[in-house]
């Protein structure tokens, strides 16, 4: 057992869990955001997608020891304080989700988009948004639901 310090949604926690844990289960079982999915385990399906200084990443193929040097870890419930970011209104004004599971990591993957290209173009959108699967389909609503926080961003 090791025990590391995270910097997770602007605060700091310890954990001590094994030197070779990754990252999806120490949010998940010691700190109870589950939030964030697990799908494949293998870094495919983006269920598990977080943040770490802003970048996307698939949190269950990365090991803890490697975001306990100070990085800033922001998972979807970090994502904004009262649920008014952007992304998460224009989701919910496309009725993007059906079932709902891969749903955080989609709106995680757009908004790390969107941070850093705020107007993209629908081919982007599709490119960037590639390795988010969703089985239920909704791709479609995903596209519709980026071009709406795009809009919202712009305030047109
Ligand atoms: S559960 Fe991490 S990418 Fe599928
Ligand atoms: S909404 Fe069901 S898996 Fe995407």
């Amino acid at each position: 057992m090791k025990s590391y310090t995270l910097n997770v949604n602007l605060n700091q926690f310890k954990v001590e869990v094994a030197e070779e844990a990754l990252l999806l289960w120490v949010l998940r079982e010691h700190l109870g955001l589950t939030g964030t999915k697990y799908g494949c385990g293998i870094a495919l399906c983006g269920a598990c997608t977080i943040h770490v200084d802003g970048q996307p990443m698939r949190a269950c193929t990365l090991p803890v020891a490697n975001v306990a040097q100070g990085q800033k870890i922001t998972t979807i419930e970090g994502l904004s304080q009262d649920g008014a970011h952007p992304v998460q209104e224009a989701w919910i004004e496309a009725q993007a989700p059906q079932c709902g599971y891969c749903q955080s990591g989609q709106i995680m993957q757009a908004a790390a988009l969107l941070k850093h290209n705020a107007a993209p173009s629908r081919e982007e959108i599709k490119s960037y948004m590639n390795g988010n699967l969703c089985r239920c389909g909704s791709y479609m609503r995903i596209v519709e639901a980026v071009e709406g926080a795009s809009k919202k961003i712009a305030g047109t």
